[in-house]
C-alpha cells in the first residue's frame, strides 16, 4: 500500500506540474492556433520550440499560418509565458510529438492504429483524448478509435 501511494505521487507530479493549463486563456490563440487543429497546451512544449515555431507560421507543417506581427507577437509572448523549460528538447523540434517526452508516451501506437480514419494523425490528440480540449490527458479518458483495449 505504502509503495503504491509512492508512485502513485511519483507519476502524478510527472505530468501533472508540465502539463497545466495556462492561468489565464487567450481567445487571440484559440482563435488562431485552433482553427485546423486544436489549441495545443502551451506548456507541452518548451520555450524555444514556441520562438522556432512561431518565426516560422508561413511554412507551418506544409502550409501557410502565418499572422500580422502584432498577433505573432502577442502569441508568442503566451506560449513562451506559459511553456515549460524543464521538458528536455535535445534536437530543437518545434512539434509535440516529436519531444522525447511524448514519442515515450506513445511508443506502443502503431501505424495501422493511427491510420483509422478517425485518428490518421498523431496529432489528432482529441481523437483518442477524449477530454484533451480541457487538458485532461488522464489515462483514464484514453480512448482508442478501432480498439476496443489498449495495452499499457
Ligand atoms: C492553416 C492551418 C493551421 C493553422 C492556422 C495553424 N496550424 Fe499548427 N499545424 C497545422 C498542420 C497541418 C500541422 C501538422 C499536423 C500533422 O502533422 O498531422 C500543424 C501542427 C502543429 C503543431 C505540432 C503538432 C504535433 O503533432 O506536435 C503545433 C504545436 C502547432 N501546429 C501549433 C500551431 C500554432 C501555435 C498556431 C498558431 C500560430 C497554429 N499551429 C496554426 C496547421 C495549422
Ligand atoms: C492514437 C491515440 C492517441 C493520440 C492520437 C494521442 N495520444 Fe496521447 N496517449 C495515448 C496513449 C495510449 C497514451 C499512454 C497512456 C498510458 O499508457 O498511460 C498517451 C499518453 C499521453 C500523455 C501522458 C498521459 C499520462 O498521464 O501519462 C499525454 C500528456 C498525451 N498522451 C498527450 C497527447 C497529445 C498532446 C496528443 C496530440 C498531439 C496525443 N497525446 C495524441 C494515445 C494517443
Amino acid at each position: 500500500m505504502r509503495s503504491l501511494l509512492v508512485v502513485m505521487v511519483l507519476f502524478g507530479g510527472l505530468y501533472g506540474d508540465d502539463f497545466r493549463m495556462p492561468k489565464t486563456q487567450s481567445s487571440l490563440y484559440q482563435k488562431e492556433c485552433g482553427s485546423c487543429h486544436m489549441a495545443f497546451l502551451p506548456s507541452m512544449l518548451n520555450q524555444d520550440g514556441w520562438k522556432k515555431m512561431m518565426g516560422t507560421l508561413e511554412n507551418h507543417f506544409k502550409t501557410d499560418a502565418s499572422l500580422d506581427l502584432q498577433d505573432t507577437k502577442k502569441i508568442t509572448e503566451y506560449l513562451v509565458q506559459n511553456s515549460s523549460n524543464n521538458l528536455r528538447n535535445p534536437q530543437g523540434v518545434i512539434a509535440i510529438s516529436q519531444m522525447p517526452w511524448f514519442v515515450k508516451e506513445h511508443r506502443k501506437l502503431s501505424q495501422k492504429t493511427l491510420s483509422h480514419e478517425k485518428i490518421k494523425t498523431i496529432s489528432n490528440c482529441v481523437a483518442c483524448h477524449t477530454q484533451a480540449l480541457k487538458g485532461d490527458y488522464d489515462e483514464d479518458s484514453i480512448k482508442i478509435p478501432g480498439r476496443s483495449w489498449f495495452n499499457d
